[in-house]
């Protein structure tokens, strides 16, 4: 990656230039140099377990202090904040789901008084009220740190343009990325989401080396590369940074080679703080290190609610150890995944990617079926598009579910038909149930913008 000021020039209309993609690869795949790491990234594994319980047992205070509905929660599981005197002594202290925090809506879950709060968002609540979440200016602050060392880690260094396509407002995609950019010496371009034509042209014309999107909205940018006539490896990006929705290596495989550039994981949650909860690194792409000196894991089976060995796969749940206006006590993220020891950032610990959630299975006729199995198997099978929708319906007693994959514009009528049989046929070898196929034509399934609704549940209808 160059450190070069790049300037800000109209590129030629639509002349593919030498792509060098394999070259820029490499050099942005080396380890990032030890005199970059912040304070809490040089923390020694005994040092981190000590900071990680002082923060606790003071997160657990005030969360008993100055909420009120925690004060009620911890009275009637009979634990007090001073009965936490080591790190596993949390499990002893209740979950925190999104109903507790629908139950206080709007702003019930504050641990601090309005004048002290600087800022709101809020998770769309299309399932139900929203959640709402506020931080005050020393949140805020912990917040564009961590997410500057979530761009470092991706690669990001000072004088990088970074194109930002998350949506910015009460989401937390577009601004997290926006302050953590700034704060890693960065050069902010604030696309937001949608206007995809113009984005294009942005990205054409500024030479970002760095984009934050949604993996599904990238797929949308690179098909209106495409519509341009223009080839997206010709482009300046060398490194995506893709979260707020589950993507699978296959996609990843999708993006790197489409776009030419590095695609790397991000993951976070408006409950837990909003992006940069953890990341993974470029240079090993083998998970996301959890940024564990703010934001404590723990890995629980979904149905006993008790917490797994290390290398178990169950339900992600996180206590936040420093941030003041909603301090989260063991919040249920509902996102399966397993934890693994450090490796580029240890002492901290690795999440596994998550491809799933506990409210994405979809229990076809006894059989657990997780959409990204079925996008692994479309992302592999030639004729058809990486854009493709669940559709469940019921038809009499039963659920029926529909894998609506698109043509690529070059596959012919027996390339469709060879398609849908083959995605049928490895569902039902690799996953055990019978699906209905349908291969319909380039372009016609709905775009994302942003996160993606990959399933559609018309069963209720
Ligand atoms: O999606 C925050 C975010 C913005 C993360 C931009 C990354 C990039 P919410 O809207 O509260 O916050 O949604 C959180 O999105 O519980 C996961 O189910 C899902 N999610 C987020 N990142 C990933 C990821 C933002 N990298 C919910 N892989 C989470 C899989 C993800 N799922």
């Amino acid at each position: 990656m160059t450190s070069e000021p790049s300037t800000v020039a109209a590129a030629p209309a639509a002349a593919p230039q030498p792509a060098a993609p394999e070259r820029r690869a490499r050099r942005l795949g080396d380890p990032m140099p030890d005199e970059l790491r912040d304070e809490g990234e040089r923390l020694s594994a005994d040092e981190l377990a000590a900071l990680q319980l002082t923060r606790l047992r003071s997160t657990l205070r005030r969360a008993y202090e100055h909420v009120e509905h925690y004060r009620r929660k911890f009275d009637a599981a009979g634990v007090k904040p001073q009965d936490c005197r080591t790190l596993p002594d949390l499990a002893r202290f209740p979950f925190t789901t999104k109903a507790d925090l629908r139950e206080t809506y709007p702003f019930g879950m504050f641990a601090v008084p309005m004048s002290e709060v600087r800022r709101i968002h809020a998770s769309s609540g299309t399932t139900g009220r929203a959640t709402v979440v506020g931080y005050t200016e020393n949140d805020l602050a912990m917040w564009a740190g961590v997410m500057a060392r979530s761009i470092r880690a991706a690669g990001g260094r000072p004088g990088h343009k970074v194109h930002i396509s998350y949506g910015y407002g009460l989401f937390t995609g577009g601004l997290g990325a926006h302050y953590g950019a700034e704060r890693a010496g960065c050069v902010v371009i604030p696309a937001s989401g949608g206007m995809t034509a113009r984005q294009v042209q942005l990205i054409r014309d500024f030479e970002p080396e760095i984009i934050m999107v949604t993996p599904s909205y990238m797929l949308t940018l690179l098909d209106e590369f495409e519509r341009q006539g223009i080839d997206p490896r010709t482009s300046s990006l060398q490194v995506g940074i893709f979260g707020a929705e589950p993507w699978t290596e296959q996609m990843r495989a999708e993006i790197e080679e489409r776009a030419g550039l590095h695609a790397v994981d991000i993951y976070g949650l408006s409950e837990v703080i909003g992006p940069g909860v953890a990341q993974e690194c470029v240079d090993a792409k083998d998970g996301l290190h959890v940024w564990e000196d703010h934001f404590y894991p723990e890995v629980v089976d979904p149905d006993t609610d008790s917490v797994l060995p290390q290398g178990e796969r169950g339900e992600l749940v996180f206590t936040s150890l420093t941030k003041e206006a909603l301090p989260i006590i063991r919040y249920r993220t509902r996102d399966l995944t397993r934890l693994l020891a450090g490796t580029a950032r240890a002492p901290f610990r690795r999440i596994k990617k998550i491809t799933g959630r506990c409210d994405d299975l979809i229990i076809l006729r006894g059989v657990n079926v997780f959409p990204s199995q079925i996008e692994e198997i479309v992302l592999r099978t030639p004729g058809v598009s990486p854009h493709f929708q669940l559709e469940l319906t019921r038809q009499g007693r039963m659920d029926h579910l529909t894998v609506r994959a698109e043509a690529r514009p070059e596959a012919d009528p027996a390339q469709r038909d060879a398609a849908a049989l083959a995605i049928a046929a490895a569902v039902k070898d690799g996953i055990g149930v019978t699906v209905d196929v349908a291969i319909v034509a380039s372009e016609s399934l709905e775009r994302s913008v942003g996160k993606l609704q990959r399933v559609k549940d018309l069963r209720d209808r």
